[in-house]
């Protein structure tokens, strides 16, 4: 990884470090990132030597969706009332938790600020999840570059075109739909130039497909069983539908990969994930919407019961590690050198999610554009036959 300073201070959990990085180029239209890897060719064109990424492959070329047409952007989308109905419920489910704002600056919010922290909330997720596209564009153009099978070059080609079709969607969403955009978040920004910097190829399949898509899997699923807007619960389940794939595919190459490695290159793989999980948690602190909010940040952490420490016990917190987790597994990370990687995860309180169905396996279930298209079919000829 690149920065050790930086890293040594996101290791621990010392909030006071963690707030003090945010992202100060704002403003930049171009960041650069210095790619330190060889570009591959390889003589070898056997197709199908990797069945299982054959097997992906086909999958995707048949599942390919196009964003301006299979979406219904005519869908009206009332942003503020959907973010006051959001407001209401994460009241709601605060007052069950038992969570007291006697003391706190929000005591004394108005209706309006918390409908307007719902709709902040909203555009600083889908900003940092368009960001996160983009990476996962450049990431999976870097693959097709460096992996030296010609059945990984073939599937990252389509998940290429899969992940420019994610920013193009996210962006048009939030351009026509919602009202702001944020800027890339310090975390996972560093994240995002971290795995492009790391001149092994394996390594871009770690942090993007196992951990930033993992997360982000996860993390759609979420927002797709809460949003109330039918357009947003679309354009997840369809993005989804690609994601799954995605992970898939980096659960199936490394698995072949890592079984080879030794036990001390094994271990920094695990120290990359670790590193890659405290980032993406501390990005979900949301640090740039309570600045936005005028609200000091640390009394915000409160407000979701989170003391001065980073504590790991918020179960939205925990839920994103569901997919990483398991996957980790499979992979053989979370117990190679006396499992500690599990230790760490420990530390996050996420190793309850090890025996959760791994992504190579649950992929074909999550295929909801193949499915969509079986059931359009299956209506027609019904009417046909009537
Ligand atoms: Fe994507
Ligand atoms: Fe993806």
């Amino acid at each position: 990884m690149s920065s050790d300073s930086v890293l040594a201070s996101t290791a621990g959990n010392d909030l006071e470090a963690i707030l003090s990085m945010a992202n100060t180029d704002v403003s930049e239209a171009i960041h650069s990132v210095k790619d330190n890897a060889d570009a591959i060719f390889t003589w070898d064109y056997e197709k199908g030597k990797r069945p299982a990424l054959n097997k992906l492959y086909e999958k995707a070329k048949h599942a390919q969706w196009n964003g301006e047409t299979d979406l219904d952007w005519s869908i009206d989308v009332d942003q503020e009332k959907f973010a006051k109905d959001l407001s209401d419920m994460r009241r709601q489910l605060m007052a069950e938790a038992g969570i007291v704002l006697d003391g706190t600056p929000f005591a004394k919010w108005s209706e309006k600020q918390w409908t307007e922290l719902s709709i902040e909330t909203q555009n600083w997720s889908l900003s940092q999840f368009l960001h996160g596209e983009q990476g996962a564009l450049v990431c999976t153009a870097k693959i097709v570059e460096t992996v030296p099978w010609i059945d990984a070059k073939y599937y990252a080609a389509t998940q290429v075109m899969d992940e420019a079709r994610h920013v193009e969607v996210f962006a048009k969403y939030l351009d026509t739909k919602l009202n702001g955009h944020y800027p890339i978040n310090f975390h996972l920004k560093a994240l995002l130039d971290d795995i492009i910097n790391d001149s092994r190829w394996d390594m871009t399949y770690l942090g993007m497909q196992i951990m930033v898509e993992g997360l982000a899997l996860a993390a759609f699923g979420m927002a797709m069983q809460t949003t109330p807007d039918p357009l947003l619960k679309q354009l997840l389940r369809y993005v989804m539908s690609d994601e799954a794939r995605h992970v898939a595919f980096g659960v199936l190459s490394l698995k072949e990969f890592y079984a080879d490695l030794t036990d001390a290159e094994l271990l920094e793989r695990q120290e990359f994930a670790f590193e890659a999980a405290l980032r993406m948690r501390n990005r979900f602190l949301q640090q740039e919407v309570w600045e936005r909010m005028g609200v000091d940040v640390k009394s915000a952490m409160r407000l979701f019961d989170v003391p001065d420490e980073v504590k790991n016990q918020d179960p939205f917190q925990q839920l994103l590690f569901s997919k990483i987790v398991p996957n980790c597994k499979k992979l053989g990370l979370l117990d190679a050198n006396d499992g500690w990687l599990r230790k760490r995860f420990d530390t996050l309180g996420v190793t309850m999610f090890e025996d959760w169905v791994d992504t190579g396996e649950e992929y074909l279930e999550m295929d909801a554009v193949t499915q969509d298209r079986l059931a359009a079919a299956e209506a027609a000829e019904a009417a046909g036959a009537a």
